[in-house]
């Protein structure tokens, strides 16, 4: 059974990666998960300062999901690369690191200094919705909302590197298809969406919203619907492959998404719930296919029947 994928030069043994910002830096889940047996680690997105996010409280549950607004937390480019870096390449997986920045200068600068550091692939966060962004057209909330900041950066960051790039896209938008297009483009290799919701909730006895913040990003089961249809156009519409994501949390799922035409998949939320289901989706996408004679994951990608 052929589980491998590819996304530009960076090889995947098998289609399960764990979504930025649900899993650490790795570290958090040694010994729960084998993860050498990880499609790839996507490590929590990093900005060249660090960061304390947002005011608390940043999480809240919802039926069927959580709401968060935790702000891009992170200890920061240098620290990173001194304290996370090196003990990240030794776990044996593919380890894609996420990052974000005021602009397409200092995403491009970043990138560039952590293809020196030996990292083979990042994925641009264009879609946090819980951070301010300095250069951002009014109205938008997030760089992914609008095609030409997408290209602009996508832009920038294949100039300065030959690492392999992933543009991480934002589910909140009227169309994703003309976004996703931007970002192929302008160069990237590979398309990661969705990121969060935005959404609020509000404590019915105070009166006030549930994360200081006011809105946060609705993750969890709550969303894939929104997911796997978004999914489903962008794949249809770039020759690039996607990195679907949103809800995944249980093997189902993710053979949803590989139906709609994800080359491989995130599990984001579902960590927080049970530390070890990457793994047991991982064998569950296993099984699937060898129940149905597969020998190879691609009898799988984009194959709904619409
Ligand atoms: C607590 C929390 C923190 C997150 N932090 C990041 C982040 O730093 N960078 C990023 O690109 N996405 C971040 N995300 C979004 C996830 O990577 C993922 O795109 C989203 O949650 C949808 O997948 P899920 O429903 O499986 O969680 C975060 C999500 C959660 C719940």
């Amino acid at each position: 059974m052929n589980l491998a994928v590819r996304f530009g030069a960076l090889e995947l043994r098998n289609p399960v990666t764990v979504a930025s910002g649900t899993f650490g830096y790795g570290r958090e889940f040694a010994e729960l998960v084998d993860l050498r047996a990880l499609g790839a680690i996507i490590t929590k997105t990093i900005t060249r300062q660090p960061r304390q996010g947002n005011p608390q409280p940043r999480l809240a549950e919802t039926a069927a999901g959580m709401l968060n607004a935790i702000g891009l937390q992170n200890e920061g480019l240098e620290n990173f690369l001194r304290e996370k870096w090196p003990q990240l390449r030794e776990y044996g997986a593919p380890v894609i690191v996420s990052i974000s920045a005021q602009d397409a200068a200092d995403f491009a600068a970043m990138a560039s200094t952590l293809e020196q550091a030996g990292v083979q692939a990042v994925e641009l966060n264009l879609s946090c919705p819980n951070v301010a962004y300095a250069k951002l057209a009014a109205g938008a909330a997030v760089y992914a909302q609008i095609p030409e900041a997408v290209a602009e950066i996508v832009a920038r960051v294949r100039q300065a590197v030959s690492l392999t790039i992933f543009a991480k896209l934002s589910p909140n938008v009227t169309d994703i298809v003309p976004i996703a297009r931007a970002a192929e483009t302008a160069g990237a290799d590979a398309l990661s969406l969705v990121n969060t919701v935005i959404g609020m909730a509000i404590d019915i006895d105070t009166w006030k919203p549930k994360v200081a913040n006011v809105t946060g990003g609705l993750s969890g089961p709550a969303i894939k619907p929104i997911a796997v249809r978004m999914v489903h156009a962008a794949a249809k519409a770039v020759s690039i492959p996607v990195l679907g994501m949103g809800g995944i949390a249980a093997t189902a799922d993710a053979v949803e998404f590989l139906l709609a035409g994800a080359t491989a998949i995130s599990v984001g939320t579902a960590n927080f719930v049970n530390p070890a289901v990457s793994m047991e989706i991982l064998a569950g996408i296993e099984q699937y296919c060898l129940q149905r004679n597969f020998s190879d994951i691609r009898e799988l990608i984009g194959k709904v029947r619409v």
